[in-house]
C-alpha cells in the first residue's frame, strides 16, 4: 500500500520540512454511519489510534485557496482495517468528530461553531475551499452543500476535570464522547455503483468571536469516500444510537 508506506517512511520532521503545520486546535471525524442501519465507515487513509493524528487528519485551511483535502487524503484510497462506507441513495449519513476540548475547555466552549457537508461525483485534487464554498443546496453531481451542524452537540466531551465534562458525564475517569452531527442525505441523483466523495468542513472562524468583525478565518476539514450501493427501499424510522448514552442532536437543516 503506497500510504502505509508513506506513513512509516516519513519522519515527523522530513514531515515538518515538508510543510505540514503541526496544530493545537483541531478536530477530526473518527467515522460516519448510516443512520438507517448503523454501518459504520471511514475517512480516507484513516488509522487508529494514530500517534500523528494532529498531521494525518487535521487538515487547516487559512484561506479560501487552501485545498480541501491534505496531503494524505488526496487519493481516494482507504486503509484494509477501515474500510470505505455502503450506503444508499437517499440514507442518512450521520458524522461523528472529536471535540478535542472545544466543547469540554471553558476557554473554547461555546464558540465551536458550525460543521458542513459538501458532496461530489466529480471530486478532483485541485479542489479548494474556496470551491466548495461555492457549492449550494440545488448543486448537483458536480457538487452540493448537502449538510449544516452545530459543532457541539451538546453532549460531546473528553475526560477532564472540567465543570462542562462532568455535567456531560464523563469527568475526569470517563470515556471520550464524540460528537454526532446531523449529517447529510445522499441525493437521489448519485448513482449506485459510483463513488461519492464527501468533504466535512469546520467553520472555527468564530473562535474570537463574531469572524466578520475579528476578521479571523480559521477552516479543518476531512475527505471520505462512500461507495454507493442500490437502495433498500423507504428509509425506516430509527432511534439514534451512540455510544455511551443517547444523542439529542439537532438538525440544523430543519431549523433554517
Ligand atoms: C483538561 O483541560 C485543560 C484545559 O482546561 C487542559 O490543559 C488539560 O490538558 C486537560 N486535561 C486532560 C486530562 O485532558
Ligand atoms: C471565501 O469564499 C466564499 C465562497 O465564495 C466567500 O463567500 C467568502 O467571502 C470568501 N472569503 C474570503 C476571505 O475570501
Amino acid at each position: 500500500m503506497l500510504f502505509q508506506r508513506t506513513f512509516t517512511q516519513l519522519s515527523p520532521l522530513a514531515l515538518i520540512i515538508l510543510g505540514v503545520q503541526l496544530v493545537a486546535s483541531h478536530s477530526w471525524l473518527q467515522y460516519i454511519e448510516v443512520e438507517r442501519t448503523g454501518a459504520i465507515g471511514y475517512p480516507r487513509n484513516f488509522f487508529e489510534p494514530d500517534p500523528q493524528a494532529d498531521l494525518h487528519h487535521v487538515n487547516l485551511m487559512e484561506s479560501n485557496k487552501s485545498l480541501i483535502c491534505n496531503q494524505f487524503q488526496r487519493d481516494a484510497v482507504n486503509l484494509p482495517g477501515t474500510p470505505r462506507l455502503k450506503a444508499s441513495p437517499g440514507d442518512r449519513v450521520i458524522g461523528w468528530h472529536r471535540e478535542n476540548g472545544h466543547t469540554t475547555d471553558p476557554v473554547y466552549s461555546g464558540k465551536a461553531g458550525k460543521t458542513y457537508w459538501y458532496g461530489t461525483s466529480q471530486p478532483s485534487k485541485q479542489t479548494t475551499l474556496g470551491d466548495v464554498r461555492t457549492w449550494t443546496r440545488d448543486g448537483g453531481p458536480k457538487g452540493a452543500l448537502v449538510g449544516i451542524s452545530k459543532f457541539d452537540d451538546g453532549e460531546c466531551a473528553e475526560p477532564n476535570h472540567t465543570k462542562i465534562s462532568k455535567d456531560r458525564g464523563v469527568g475526569v475517569y470517563g470515556k471520550n464522547k464524540n460528537c454526532r452531527d446531523s449529517g447529510f442525505v445522499i441525493p437521489t441523483y448519485v448513482k449506485a455503483g459510483t463513488t461519492y466523495s464527501v468533504y466535512w468542513v469546520w467553520d472555527y472562524s468564530e473562535k474570537y468571536g463574531p469572524a466578520v468583525d475579528s476578521g479571523h478565518f480559521e477552516f479543518y476539514s476531512h475527505c471520505v469516500d462512500i461507495d454507493v450501493i442500490p437502495g433498500m427501499g423507504e428509509p425506516k424510522v430509527r432511534t439514534v444510537r451512540r455510544f455511551n448514552g443517547p444523542s439529542r442532536a439537532r438538525d440544523l437543516d430543519s431549523e433554517a
